[in-house]
């Protein structure tokens, strides 16, 4: 695998100016499919100055990959081959986001071999000086169970599928509202019952069903669950 993973937010923020010195912090944030955890996850980064990694896109670009190629993502040695050979600097975003890319990431994350060949990157990112926000499926559970803060961002399936249709249709692509909750419900079942790290909050996971929230008020939730989580940390750190 080469280059460095792209990186959402890098400048410090708020929280970072008037914490310095202050120690590492790794957020984990996991969630379901359009629970809205992406745009939580890069809100929070900027709010503390942390660099962001959405891991989704290191699948949705090893499915991209093969589906670019006519391959089948249920190709395990094909996905695992463009899972090692991932350029992390170059994502299409727009390409990376369609709904097609979704569902055949979902499939080749059932292939153990692929989420080994993507892991080290994910945990590089993670243990970067500072710290960093990580949003996926099993960062709390898997990629960092020493995570200073994990949130588990979920919402009920037909909030998900409202939302993720209006998004796809703000992208262009036509689809209807049914045919989305039909993904969304299908990739859950699959991502949670993988038997490689599935899709779970970790025991120590803050859950925060946004199925009733706007994405401001999930923010705040959000932001007042890591403060905690600090203010508990501060003194162990300190003495
Ligand atoms: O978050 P997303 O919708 O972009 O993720 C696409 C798929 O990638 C998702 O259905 C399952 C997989 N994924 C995963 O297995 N583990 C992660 N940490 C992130 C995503």
């Amino acid at each position: 695998m080469a280059g460095s993973p792209p990186v959402d937010s890098q400048a410090a923020g708020p929280y970072e100016r008037a914490n310095a010195g202050a120690s590492i912090m790794i957020i984990a944030i996991d969630g379901p499919a359009a629970s809205g955890k992406g745009t939580l996850a890069r809100r929070v980064a900027a709010h503390f100055g942390l660099p962001h990694l959405d891991t989704g896109l290191l699948y949705r670009a090893t499915a991209a990959a093969l589906i670019d190629a006519d391959r089948s993502p249920h190709d395990v040695e094909a996905a695992t081959a463009a899972a090692r050979g991932l350029a992390l600097t170059d994502f299409d975003e727009a390409h990376l986001r369609q709904r097609a890319m979704g569902e055949a990431a979902s499939v080749v994350a059932a292939i153990p071999e692929v989420r080994k060949a993507l892991a080290q990157a994910q945990r590089d990112f993670a243990h970067r000086p500072g710290g960093a926000v990580l949003d996926g499926r099993d960062i709390g559970t898997a990629i960092c169970p020493d995570a200073d803060v994990k949130l588990f961002v979920t919402a009920s399936p037909a909030t998900r599928a409202q939302r993720r249709a209006l998004e796809l249709a703000s992208r262009g692509e036509k689809v209807t509202y049914a045919d989305v909750l039909a993904d969304i419900e299908k990739r859950d079942a699959r991502d949670s019952g993988r038997a490689d790290a599935p899709l779970k909050a970790a025991s120590d996971a803050h859950v925060l069903d946004t199925t009733r929230m706007g994405p401001e008020e999930a923010f705040e939730a959000a932001v007042a669950a890591i403060e905690a989580a600090r203010a508990k940390q501060i003194p162990t750190a300190v003495g």
